[in-house]
């Protein structure tokens, strides 16, 4: 495993996923440690779009519990359906959220987030958890991260 990336921020956000997903592959690779590919996973991202929060919630019981991530700290448990988590959990879908004050219940963490995508993380067809992106720009998510994020989750395989 190579334990530096190679960040370039200079190209589009498309090539900048085109540039992480591969060596964040390898980085995965021979490592079955859910914790440690989390961890290393919303390290990646963050150290390629500086987002202002990456990481993950891991389903216990009716709840998302705050798994690795990177970023302020952030709220602990999410109630199935609540939240942009809870509710892309819930509906079994990605959501795109292009004002979080939009969206009905959402829960702030900070108040500096103003856009955010959630995705399912599956094991098999079970959603295991949430991958949680948010940033201090409204409308900074679109189909583009949606789709490479998609990616991502699929190769984290936990
Ligand atoms: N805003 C999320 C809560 C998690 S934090 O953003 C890290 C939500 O509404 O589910």
């Amino acid at each position: 495993m190579a334990e530096d990336l190679i960040i370039n921020t200079d190209i589009d956000k498309e090539a900048q996923y085109k540039s992480i997903i591969p060596q964040i592959t390898a980085l995965l690779e021979g490592e079955r440690d859910q914790i440690a590919n989390l961890a290393n996973v919303a390290a990646a991202l963050k150290e390629q779009f500086k987002w202002f929060w990456v990481g993950f919630y891991l389903v216990k019981g009716d709840e998302l519990v705050l798994g690795p991530f990177q970023g302020p700290v952030a709220c602990t448990r999410i109630k199935k359906g609540k939240g942009v988590c809870g509710a892309s959990w819930q509906q079994n879908e990605v959501l795109v959220v292009p004002d979080v004050d939009l969206f009905p219940g959402h829960i702030a963490c900070a108040s500096a987030s103003r856009s955010e995508i959630v995705l399912p993380l599956y094991r098999g067809e079970e959603i295991i958890g949430v991958l949680d992106v948010d940033s201090q720009y409204l409308s900074h998510f679109d189909d583009i991260d949606a789709k490479y994020l998609k990616e991502i989750v699929k190769i984290l395989n936990v």
